[in-house]
This record gives structure tokens, sequence and C-alpha cells, in this order.
């Protein structure tokens, strides 16, 4: 069906969150003086007047379903923020999937919203073009659509960054063709996994190699700064012990390599989405930096300053939530957030230590975030009749743990430590996740072939996978392992223990 190409939106794909900014910014002196941002004062590319200047987005939700309602409400609530901040629409790409605002379970047909008192996000986001479940409002022709549905996919993500019009297949046809002095921002709302927390079989290797193209085709003339905003579980494997600090890449994600991120404004748990919501409503990563620049003079406000402010919301508001954690070349955090998402001239007497953190409207109430994998699965102990499917779930869950395990123990001994180190064992910071990623692939894929798909449940063992390539493990002993495990008797799996 879509099998030509890994869809990036999609059911069974994991929340990630990217925001990446990527800047492009030239200047006599830098050129001259320099071939490193690095080296180059944020004041030379802030003040850079040479030419007129262009900002670029790419928005990205992974994740499909009306369970995962947020990710996409949050690639809208973006748009709406690139919008007033001057950004045109045929520099925006949106990549989502689209099927939430019409979506049957949606108490507001034709709308999304991304907070409890929320406006409507959805309007003017290019939008999805198929039967009858949309309704157009009166937009520009290159509005209408972007990479909606099967167009949203992993190829056509990794062409519109290069700007290659020519390896895209389906979509708009907007890529990023960014001239010397533009600024590029990038975001991205999924489900996330160890080494692979964007869509299906995305993985941080091709990603990382993606961008040192993106870096390469600049570098000769321009200076390209890049920074993400990247929210999912696992999302620091992106980047841990695989992003260069001397490129002009800055990353800030909403977890570390080994801990999930947090969705935010879910049914029955303040802070409250309205009643008739069974679903979370935002993730708590991408509302504080969205909430944050919704009100804020951007033009006064350094990427460093909402990290700060980001970081505190994040970790520290809620109980038991996400590191944020920041990648890479960490000059750019000194640049105004405007250079990327650009300023809305209503907020400009509202500089960024002021406070619009609307949990404070009831300081006594202890806010609650859920992780990732607890957001989507709220969705169906909400709704009555999801029940059904929430059976289904469940024996899948058990399935993939049972077979993981399995796998494990064949591999690695009958000794059940050595199985569970195999799944549980983290690389020290600094490291990347696995040394060989084709490795990686393969067993991803062995597993799959013989087990089943892995989901936005059973990706949570992509480390252990990940692992195993550490130790030796090749694909013939791990298609031999998942065969045995998986080849076993299913059909009473509930009754099993
Ligand atoms: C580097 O830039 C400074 C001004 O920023 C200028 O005075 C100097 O001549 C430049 N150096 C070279 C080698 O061009
Ligand atoms: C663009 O994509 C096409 C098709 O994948 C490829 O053949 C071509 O080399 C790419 N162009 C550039 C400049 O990378
Ligand atoms: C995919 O892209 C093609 C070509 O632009 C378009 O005809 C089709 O409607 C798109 N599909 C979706 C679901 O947006
Ligand atoms: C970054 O550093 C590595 C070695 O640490 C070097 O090989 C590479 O050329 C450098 N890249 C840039 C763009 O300076
Ligand atoms: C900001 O403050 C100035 C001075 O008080 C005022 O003239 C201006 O209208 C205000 N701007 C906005 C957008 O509120
Ligand atoms: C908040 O904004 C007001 C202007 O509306 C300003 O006077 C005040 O200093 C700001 N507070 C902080 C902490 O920045």
């Amino acid at each position: 069906m879509s099998s030509r190409s890994s869809r990036v939106c999609g059911y069974g794909t994991f929340l990630f969150l990217i925001a990446l900014l990527s800047s492009i910014a030239q200047s006599q002196e830098g050129i001259v003086n320099s071939t490193s941002a690095s080296n180059l004062p944020s004041s030379i590319r802030k003040d850079s007047t040479a030419a007129e200047e262009k900002q670029w987005a790419v928005l990205v939700a992974g994740s499909a379903g009306y369970e995962n309602y947020r990710h996409q409400a949050d690639v809208c609530h973006a748009y709406q923020i690139l919008k007033k901040g001057g950004l045109k629409d045929e520099n925006i790409v949106v990549f989502m999937y689209d099927d939430i605002a019409f979506h049957v379970d949606n108490p507001r047909p034709g709308t999304i919203i991304n907070k409890p008192f929320g406006h409507d996000v959805y309007a003017g986001v290019p939008k999805r073009k198929s039967n009858s479940d949309v309704i157009f409002s009166s937009l520009p022709a290159f509005d209408l659509k972007d990479y909606t549905g099967d167009n949203c996919t992993v190829d056509n993500l990794f062409a519109v960054l290069l700007g290659n019009k020519s390896a895209l297949t389906g979509g708009s046809g907007k890529v990023i063709d960014s001239g010397p002095n533009d600024n590029i921002f990038i975001y991205y709302a999924d489900h996330g996994a160890p080494g692979m927390p964007v869509g299906k079989d995305l993985y941080a290797k091709d990603l990382i190699e993606v961008l040192k193209k993106q870096q390469e085709a600049s570098s000769y003339k321009s200076m390209v700064g890049t920074y993400f905003y990247l929210e999912a579980c696992e999302s620091g494997t992106m980047f841990e012990g695989l992003l260069p600090s001397n490129w002009s890449i800055y990353a800030i994600t909403a977890a570390n390599g080994e801990e999930s991120s947090y969705g935010v404004y879910c049914p029955e748990f303040y802070p409250y989405p309205p009643s008739e919501f069974s679903t979370c409503l935002g993730d708590i990563f991408s509302i504080s930096w969205m909430e944050d620049s919704d009100v804020h003079d951007t033009s006064q406000e350094t990427l460093q300053q909402q990290y700060e402010v980001v970081r505190r919301r994040t970790g520290f508001d809620y109980e038991e939530t996400s590191h944020v954690m920041q990648y890479g070349n960490m000059e750019l955090s000194k640049e105004l957030l405007s250079l990327y998402i650009g300023t809305n001239a209503a907020n400009d007497n509202y500089s960024s230590g002021n406070s619009t953190n609307n949990i404070e409207e009831y300081p006594s109430r202890i806010p609650r975030a859920f992780d990732q994998r607890e957001a989507t699965l709220l969705h169906f102990l909400h709704k009555v009749e999801a029940h059904r499917e929430l059976v289904g779930i469940h024996s899948h869950i058990r399935h993939v743990d049972r077979s993981i395990n399995h796998i494990a123990a064949a591999l690695f001994g009958d000794h059940e430590n050595d199985a569970n180190a195999m799944i549980n064992f983290v690389r020290p910071s600094g490291q990347p996740l696995v040394d060989d990623w084709d490795c990686f692939k393969e067993l991803v894929r062995a597993y799959e072939k013989q087990c089943g798909g892995l989901s936005w449940y059973g990706k949570k063992y992509t480390r252990a996978i990940a692992n195993m390539c550490n130790a030796g493990i090749n694909v013939e002993q791990m298609i031999g392992a998942a065969t045995g495990a998986c080849s076993l008797p299913s059909k009473d799996e509930t009754d099993r223990n």
C-alpha cells in the first residue's frame, strides 16, 4: 500500500517533537574571517541586512489517530505562531496526517485546540484534500495541502530538508529553497523510541546524515545554523554522541536518552481539557516553548532564555517529567528567537521574564503530565467505546514484552539477569545508542518480520535491540531467536502468564 516509502505520519508511530531551527545567515565578515558559525559572533548574524532574509519552517507531526491528538495539535499551534511571527505560507512546510480535525471522535469538528481554553489552531494550516472530510477556508492555492496522509513520508521530509524537488513523491512540492541570508526552523512532534523517535523507520543516523548534507551544501558561501526542538520519548538518543559541536546546529530535546517525554492537558487530570475531550491536548515540552512564544517579545528573547523557561516548566513545574537537553553548537543559543520564528508586534511590551504559565491560575493544585505511552493509552481507558480496542492493546503489549524477553534469553543465556541487563543497559552519555546503525536497522527489521511491528509500544525495546548489535549479535542470530520466540503458539496468549 504505502510501502514505497516509510511514512513519517501514521498509526503505530511514536510521538516526537522536534523543533529544528536552521539558520542560514551570511555576512561579509563571516565569510572572510570564519568558516564556522561557532567563530562568528551572533551579533553579526543578527545584524546582517545585506540581502532580504527569508524565514523557512518545517513542521512535522509524526503520529496519527485521535488518541495522539496532541501531536498534530502541537504542530498546528506552531504554525499559528509562525504566521503571527510574519513567516509566509510559501515558506512553511507542514507534514501531518491530518486525521484529527474531522475525526469522528472530535467533539469540535473542524477545529483543533492545544490548551484547555485555547482557540482553534487548525484554521489556515495546509490541509489534506480528500473525500468529504475537509472543509477549505479561503486560502491561497498553495496553501491547500502540503504533505498529508500517505504523502507524509520520511523520504519526503528528507527531500524537503535538502531542497531536492526531484526526490519528492506526492505532496505540495514545497521544499526548503533557502538563500544565503535565510533562516530555517523545524519542529517535530511524534512518539519516540531509542534511536528512532521520528515516525516509522526514521533513524537518528539518517537524520544526522541529511543535516550533514545540508551543512555541506551551504558551507561554501554561507553560515548554516540549525536549531532543533525535539520532543519525544528518549529523544536525547537522536543527538547523543552523534551531533558534533562544530556544526552550526543546536538542538534541544524534551528528554534525555533514557526517559519518556510527557503529554499534558489530559482527560480528568489537572490542568483539565474541556470535559468532552477524551484525549490529551498537548505535550509539556512543546506547549512550554509555544505558550512562551505566544505572548513574549521574541525579538528580545534568545534561544537560551527560552530554553531556561522550557527546562523549568518541563522539568520542575510538573512532578516526574523529563530532563530537557541541549546538544550541538551552543554558540547558536545566543541568537534571538525572532530570527527563526519571527516576532508578533502585539507582544512588544512583554519580555521573557513575564510569567504566562497558566498553571499558576490554580497554584494549589499539582499539575499532571503523562509519559507518551500512558498518554496514548489514556484515551482508550477514558473512552468507554474504546475498551474493546484496549483488550487488543493489552494483548499486543504482552506479546511484545514476552517475545523480547524470549529473544534476550535465547541470545544471552537463560540467566534472567543477563537477559535483563541486555534489555536495560544504557551506555554512558557521550556515546551513541549504537555503533553499527546498519546492524540496528537489520535487527529491527528481522524482529518485525518474525514477530510483527513494534508499534508505539514495542519501540521502547529499540534500545534492547541496539544493545544486541553492540554485543555482536548478527541478523542470522536475531532471526533464529525471533523465530523461536514468535512461532510459539499465541492463540491463548492472554491466558499465558
Ligand atoms: C575580520 O573582520 C574584522 C571586522 O570584524 C576586520 O577588521 C578584519 O580585517 C577581518 N579580517 C580579515 C582577515 O579579513
Ligand atoms: C535529488 O534526488 C534525486 C532522486 O533521489 C537524486 O538522484 C539527486 O542526486 C538528488 N539531487 C541532489 C542535488 O542531491
Ligand atoms: C498526495 O500528493 C498527491 C500529489 O500532489 C495528491 O494528488 C494527493 O491528493 C496527495 N494525497 C494526500 C492524502 O494528501
Ligand atoms: C569538525 O571537527 C571534526 C573533528 O573533530 C573535523 O573532522 C571536521 O572537519 C570539523 N567540521 C567542521 C565543519 O569544522
Ligand atoms: C507598548 O508600550 C508602548 C508605551 O507604553 C505603547 O505605546 C504601545 O502601544 C505598546 N504596544 C503594545 C503592542 O501594546
Ligand atoms: C512584565 O511586563 C511588564 C510590562 O507589561 C514590565 O513592566 C515588567 O517589568 C515585566 N516583568 C518582568 C519580570 O519582566
